[in-house]
């Protein structure tokens, strides 16, 4: 299968990255960063492994950055993930319309838009595809500081919803994946106290597992989830 992942450069990208091409997939990576990382898994996989470093924060420049110069009509996509994304933590009385704006073109706005392009291309080739888009366990159980972030996932939530019941009669699924908190760049400024906080609300009081979303993200690109869609599956150490 063709998959094309946002945010692949670091964290939960990279991983799901890793776990698709393990599975024989060929992989389409965008990033701002072409990392050591991801370098050191194209030299790993050769010929089924694409990056382009793309600003998703330019939700007008996707058409030619994303659907012109990299994912080409001759491309076959079966699957999206939809993973990059920004945190912007404050409480609600500091917002910053301009930091909410910034935000929401690369966690909804430009998912939006690559999701318009990717069911055109399934369209286009009778694909049966696969979207996933990453959430987050704070649309569920909510966190101080983390209200304005939590509704760009939510709004993904909704999306990826309706996207199901729109195409799900041609055979295209959608699904999210909702993480706990697991320890990746996006968290690195939490302090041991906050984590220690975070991690008291799951079940298994630990970090969730960036590998347990990886394959988990896999699975339902997967036709073993042929009749999973419109759903949130949540892997979060089961966050209360
Ligand atoms: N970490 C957590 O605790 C947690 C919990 C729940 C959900 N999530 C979700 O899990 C997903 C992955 O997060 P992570 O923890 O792996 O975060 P991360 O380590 O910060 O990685 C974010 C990825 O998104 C890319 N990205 C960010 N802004 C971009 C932009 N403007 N243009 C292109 N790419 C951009 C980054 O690449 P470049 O910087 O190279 O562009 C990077 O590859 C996100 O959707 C996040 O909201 C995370």
């Amino acid at each position: 299968m063709n998959i094309l992942v946002t945010g692949c450069s670091r964290g939960v990208g990279l991983e799901i990255c890793r776990v698709l091409l393990r599975q024989g997939n060929t992989v389409y990576g965008i990033a701002r960063s072409h990392t050591p990382e991801f370098q050191r898994l194209e030299a790993e996989y050769p010929g089924v492994l694409f990056f382009k470093s793309v600003d998703l924060a330019d939700s007008v420049g996707v058409r030619k950055n994303v659907f012109r110069d990299f994912i080409v009509n001759t491309v076959v996509l079966h699957g999206f993930v939809n993973n990059a994304a920004m945190a912007y933590d404050d409480i609600v009385t500091n917002i910053s319309l301009d930091k909410l704006k910034a935000m929401y073109d690369v966690n909804v706005f430009t998912p939006m838009i690559i999701t318009k392009y990717v069911l055109r291309n399934m369209l286009l080739h009778h694909t049966c595809g696969s979207i996933v888009h990453v959430s987050s366990i704070s649309v569920h159980t909510g966190y101080k500081g983390l209200a304005m972030y939590a509704s760009s996932k939510g709004a993904l939530e909704a999306f990826s919803k309706d996207t199901a019941r729109e195409w799900g009669a041609l055979g295209i699924r959608s699904n999210c994946v909702v993480p706990g908190f697991m320890a990746t760049a996006m968290s690195a400024s939490l302090s041991d106290e906050q984590r220690g906080k975070i991690y008291a609300r799951t079940s298994l009081k630990t970090a969730t597992s960036i590998e347990s979303v990886a394959e988990t993200t896999a699975f339902l690109l997967s036709d073993k989830a042929s009749s999973i869609t419109g759903q949130n599956i949540h892997v979060d150490n089961g966050t209360i």
